[in-house]
């Protein structure tokens, strides 16, 4: 793109955010920081952190009872683990929730609880990741950063009908995001292109009627915006299987903590086998209890994870003694701090108890 038409894009997309910037509640609006408002570093981490997992929609009743729970990193940092890694529980991908914290501990300790404000001060702490560190960089501290998100990525892909199918795309388009990027309002802008990316630029059925950049998009020429980015076809994702035990003993269930490493590393789960290639019949998945009782099938539980697929034999059984690890839980609370795996597997298999 010429210089000309550069300026003349940056200046037509923070227009719109100007107008149209969506009211979030880790955000501070062109508007309200002219009235006095600053960013809080803070909730600007925390917030980019939740929405590499998951949408604004489903990060936002997270991100307000984690700030309620714990408004500074230095109160992040002191809680017990136990007590992060439940409250995370629904946001996926819990090794993110050890690095939350592993942040926080480095801020309070080594920075006195405040984050540093550069990127390649943030990028050195632990945990914390170079979309992130650029994220924090250009949104808290309005700092010179090439903020790349599946948004942004999709934009800029339009925006110069990228042929190149990702993912060996990803060096191009940051070139590319770097390209327009405006230097006089970083945060704005890094914010500006996720909300158009969010709200117009959409995957599947993008509104370009209602596009303030529409006249600079060569993928609207082509007629097919919604084919951009280009992707390689995907290997399909291996599928394991395993075995969920849901034991209960009077109207309690059968907790356990999972090992600090692997899958749902450190998070509370109902008892399962190991995952294996095949699928277990009944026979095998009794063989795997992890105590001898009356075990009778109670339902499939399908759930994707990043790298694999994971289809689960829920078992259940009244049980008289007790299972190594376990801690009873009453059935009604028994879905607390639970991953969402292990929330199917409940549904399926207490829906008379619960
Ligand atoms: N997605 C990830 N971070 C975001 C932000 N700061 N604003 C809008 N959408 C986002």
């Amino acid at each position: 793109m010429k210089p000309s038409d550069i300026r003349a894009l940056q200046g037509a997309l923070l227009a719109w955010y100007d107008a149209e910037a969506r009211d979030l509640p880790w955000r501070v609006r062109p508007g309200e920081r002219a009235a006095g408002h600053a960013n809080d570093p803070y909730r600007v981490w925390l917030s980019e952190v939740m929405l590499q997992q998951t949408t604004v929609p489903h990060a936002t009743p997270y991100f307000l009872s984690f700030t309620r729970r714990w408004p500074t990193a230095s109160a992040l940092a002191a809680e017990a683990d136990a007590e992060v890694m439940s409250a995370w529980a629904g946001l996926g991908y819990y090794a993110r929730a050890r690095n939350l914290l592993a942040c926080a501990r480095a801020v309070a300790e080594d920075h006195g609880g405040v984050f540093p404000d550069t990127e390649a001060a943030l990028l050195a702490l632990p945990g914390l990741g170079p979309y992130t560190a650029a994220a924090v960089a250009a949104i808290a501290f309005d700092r010179s950063a090439v903020v790349v998100d599946g948004n942004v990525e999709r934009v800029v892909s339009r925006l110069y009908a990228v042929d190149a199918p990702l993912p060996d795309a990803k060096p191009e388009l940051r070139l590319l995001a770097g390209e327009i990027a405006s230097e006089t309002r970083p945060g704005d802008w890094a914010q500006a292109t996720m909300d158009l990316g969010a709200t117009i630029c959409r995957p599947k059925a993008p509104l370009c009627d209602r596009c303030p950049v529409r006249r600079f998009c060569a993928a609207t020429v082509g007629g097919a915006p919604e084919t951009y980015p280009r992707k390689r076809a995907k290997a399909d994702r291996p599928r394991r299987f395993g075995v969920i035990y849901l034991a209960t003993r009077k109207g309690a269930v059968a907790r356990v903590r999972r090992p600090d490493k692997g899958l749902l590393g450190g998070m509370l789960a109902l008892p399962t086998s190991a995952w294996r290639a095949t699928r277990f019949d009944l026979a095998e998945a009794v063989a795997e209890a992890p105590v001898h009782a009356d075990w009778r099938s109670a339902g499939e539980v399908e759930h994707v994870f990043t790298h694999f697929a994971l289809s689960l034999t829920v078992l259940r059984a009244e049980v008289a003694g007790d299972i190594a690890g376990a801690e009873w839980t009453r059935a009604e609370a028994a879905g607390e701090g639970l991953p969402t795996v292990f929330l199917k597997a409940l549904r399926a298999g207490l829906s008379n108890l619960l």
